[in-house]
């Protein structure tokens, strides 16, 4: 089985169960801080995916949001060499609330490299695929960033913690007064997934985990954009920022929100 092949196939056991616990009443708590929620559907589906992982890699080790760090299963040394960043439910408000933008996200890292990464959004059933130097598809077709050349003309989309309101503010505000629109769409594995495929031209956020943008990342650069940080060095899964472009306006967007006046 190759990596893509069990990531594709765990993701759908996930869809299932997230579609299946939609249509019963959810016991929702918040994890910690304020509206940091978490239900019984992240757990389920957490599950459905390590047991998925661990049959068909059984010596992988498995960073999901919900578990924490999993060794791998008993009997098989842990392999330091591969592993799986799973977010088992993004967009937990959205879920919680009916909203239909939610995903799962699932990545496989060798070598400290993601070389396979899917997200799945099962209400729409939009399957996102990439493999590294294989390009990226929705739903077995390939995707490619939109084709626009400045912000005049953009769609963007960004995300933060209801707690980091006053943060993001001057970044969503100034966005918006160079842009068409921009959106907070609450599932920053799907902002990643729609930025791969043209419907936004850009994405940023601040303070993601390594399972919000491992996958997400992957599909955008294998679509032809590009991701960085915000102050442009290298990103990698739980870098303090994000900015993921369509390419052409990625200088653009590294300008405009360095020229926020930060609180
Ligand atoms: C959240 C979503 C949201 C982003 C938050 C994440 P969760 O993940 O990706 O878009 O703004 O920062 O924590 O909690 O729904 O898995
Ligand atoms: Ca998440
Ligand atoms: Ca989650």
């Amino acid at each position: 089985m190759n990596a893509l092949d069990t990531a594709v196939a765990a993701a759908h056991d996930a869809g299932a169960v997230l579609l299946q616990h939609a249509h019963q009443p959810l016991r929702i708590r918040e994890k910690g801080r304020r509206a940091d929620l978490v239900t019984e559907a992240d757990r389920a589906s957490e599950r459905a995916i390590v047991e998925r992982l661990r049959r068909d890699f059984p010596s992988a080790a498995i960073l999901g949001e919900e578990g924490g760090e999993y060794v791998a299963v008993a009997g098989a040394a842990a392999n330091e060499r591969e592993r799986w960043i799973i977010d088992p439910l993004d967009g937990t408000t959205n879920y919680a609330h009916g909203y239909p933008l939610f995903c799962v996200s699932i990545a496989y890292e060798r070598d400290a490299e993601i070389v396979a990464g899917v997200v799945y959004a099962p209400m729409m059933d939009e399957l996102f695929t990439a493999q590294r130097g294989a390009g990226a598809r929705r739903n077995g077709e390939r995707i490619v960033t939109s084709a626009i050349s400045s912000i005049a003309e953009a769609m963007l989309v960004t995300g933060f913690k209801p707690y980091d309101y006053e943060t993001n503010a001057p970044y969503f505000a100034k966005a918006s007064n160079h842009a068409q629109a921009v959106r907070r769409d609450g599932s920053a594995a799907l902002d990643l997934a729609y930025t791969a495929m043209g419907r936004f031209d850009a994405f940023w956020e601040f303070d993601l985990a390594p399972w919000d943008t491992a996958a997400g990342a992957l599909l955008v650069r294998e679509a032809g954009g590009i991701v960085s940080t915000l102050d442009a060095s290298a990103f990698v899964p739980g870098a303090r920022s994000i900015l993921a472009s369509n390419g052409r306006i990625h200088d653009q967007m590294r300008e405009l929100l360095a020229s926020v006046d930060a609180v």
